[in-house]
């Protein structure tokens, strides 16, 4: 993500006292995990994060379809726990499983959804996923929280420590607008008009949040935190059912 990145500490000098203003230029910061139990990273078998995902249940991972459809369950972790991604906190995951929905091209054509199936239950607490009544945390400018270890600027590298900020659902007139490709019924769009705050690269397939529910799977955009190019995320009360049933399995 954008995030965090440019924290500017301007130091103002008055009557001989230093004080430390500090003005948070590009949206993000740092997060604690512990206020976020079910945010996860997607690995290969070495270790390489190449994106994130929300723990549903406790042997279920929702990501995205473009972080899930090339790969095997024996080539793929989930790890959980682990703020910061040099440390050796928390549990590292195998798979029995991986769902990727029928429907799945490519992440601008939507259904950009998947399920991972963990082999051993795990303790943390999960987040519920919105459902199809849930049309009130959709309405535009409501505010939620997307997490992740990606890009914290679009040419940047990825994040050691995982970094959240809060975007605005944007209406979809103005999504449709930025993409011609944007399909308002599986997809939502956020973020600020000027651009400035946004998911980006590696943060693929982790949570957008509001009202304590999983609303949006981060799934694709044009650069990252870009004037008029809002983040596109999968939007998971159309897409309730079907992982509602992979839960039950
Ligand atoms: N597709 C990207 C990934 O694989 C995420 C892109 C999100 N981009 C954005 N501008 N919000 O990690």
């Amino acid at each position: 993500m954008r995030l965090a990145g440019l924290l500017m500490t301007l130091m103002v000098v008055f009557a001989g006292t230093a004080t430390a203003v500090d003005v948070r230029v590009v949206g993000g910061e740092r997060v604690s995990i512990d206020d976020h139990p079910w945010v996860v990273y997607v690995t290969d078998a070495s270790g390489n994060q190449f994106c994130g995902g929300t723990l549903v249940s406790p042997t279920k991972v929702v990501t995205a379809a473009h972080c899930a459809a090339m790969r095997t369950p024996r080539n793929t972790r989930v790890v959980l726990g682990r703020e910061d991604r040099q440390s050796s906190a928390g549990v590292v995951a195998r798979l029995t499983d991986i769902w990727v929905h029928p429907d799945y091209v490519s992440a601008d054509q939507g259904s950009d959804v998947a399920v991972l199936t963990l082999r051993d239950a795990v303790g943390f607490t999960s987040l519920p996923l919105a459902r199809a009544t849930d049309e009130e945390l959709y309405e535009p400018g409501t505010s939620g929280l997307v997490l992740g270890w990606g890009r914290t600027s679009e040419q940047g590298s990825s994040s050691r420590y995982l970094m959240g900020a809060t975007v605005p659902v944007m209406d979809d007139g103005h999504c449709e607008n930025a993409y011609p490709q944007f399909d308002p019924d599986e997809m939502t769009c956020a973020g600020y008009p000027e651009g400035g705050v946004d998911t980006c690269q590696g943060d693929s397939g982790g949570p957008y949040v509001a009202g304590g529910r999983l609303i949006g799977i981060t799934s694709w955009g044009e650069g990252c935190a870009r004037e008029g190019k809002p983040g596109v995320y999968s939007e998971v009360k159309r897409y309730a059912e079907d992982i509602e049933a992979q839960l039950r399995i």
